[in-house]
């Protein structure tokens, strides 16, 4: 999320809508035939997502793939590398199915779908969640296609990412100190995160969400409000 521009739009998510989509992307599997003899989930976006996947499928082989878009001191490259490599053995001669949260760019499932090739897997299949039309790569099964670019907050990083959001809004709002109200209408600016949206999907969560930035010393409270350490 840090190399993104000030504003863009956000789209709090929460468990059950996720779940669902896992659902659609196992339907999806079952219809085309294909019966993966193990999972290969991308860390750690695609973990959710391929443990439940596993469940609607009846597989208990899941394997994990950490991707990384940098290397060395913070030096980006275009292309994702391979972080943690597969153990031996995970999946030569089997049928796998390669399943991430988010499609954006495509590069991370794209390299990942030609490392598990490499590997002389079986058939090898591609899915995630979600897709944005920014991605340079079709997955072979996708539970929803977002027209709109956003970026989406997952259930299972929540408090990482509403921490980041809220201590940039905080270094850009043209003020010091905000009360909670001040802190709502600073999300619905820069990131169209409405309070009610953002209640609906994860209720009571703001509270939370600020008490860890206090205990992670991002911000400290005073009369009221918070203000960056
Ligand atoms: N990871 C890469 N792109 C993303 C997005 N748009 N939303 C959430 N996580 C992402």
């Amino acid at each position: 999320m840090s190399d993104l521009p000030d504003d863009f739009k956000c789209t709090i998510t929460n468990w059950e809508y996720i779940y669902d989509l896992c659902r659609t992307v196992s339907t999806q599997v079952k219809r085309d035939d294909f019966e993966p003899d193990v999972v290969v989930a991308l860390a750690r976006g695609g973990w959710f997502a391929g443990r439940c996947i596993c469940d609607f499928l009846g597989l208990n082989d899941l394997t994990s793939l950490k991707m990384e878009h940098y290397v060395g001191t913070a030096q980006k490259t275009g292309e994702p590398q391979v972080r943690y490599p597969m153990p031996e053995g995970s999946v030569e001669g089997k049928d796998v199915l390669i399943i991430d949260d988010i499609a954006d760019t495509g590069g991370s499932i794209k390299r990942a779908d030609e490392y598990v090739r490499e590997r002389n897997a079986g058939e090898v299949r591609t899915a995630t969640l979600q897709l944005l039309g920014t991605s340079d790569f079709d997955p072979d099964f996708v539970g929803e296609r977002l027209d709109e670019w956003a970026w989406i907050v997952y259930p299972w990083n929540f408090i990482e990412d509403m921490i980041d959001l809220i201590a940039g809004v905080m270094e850009r709002a043209d003020q010091e100190a905000f009360s909670r109200a001040e802190i709502r209408r600073c999300l619905s600016e820069y990131h169209s995160v409405e309070r009610i949206e953002m209640e609906i999907a994860q209720p009571n969560r703001l509270g939370e969400v600020l008490a860890e930035m206090e205990r992670r010393d991002v911000i400290e409270s005073e009369g009221g409000k918070w203000r960056l350490v």
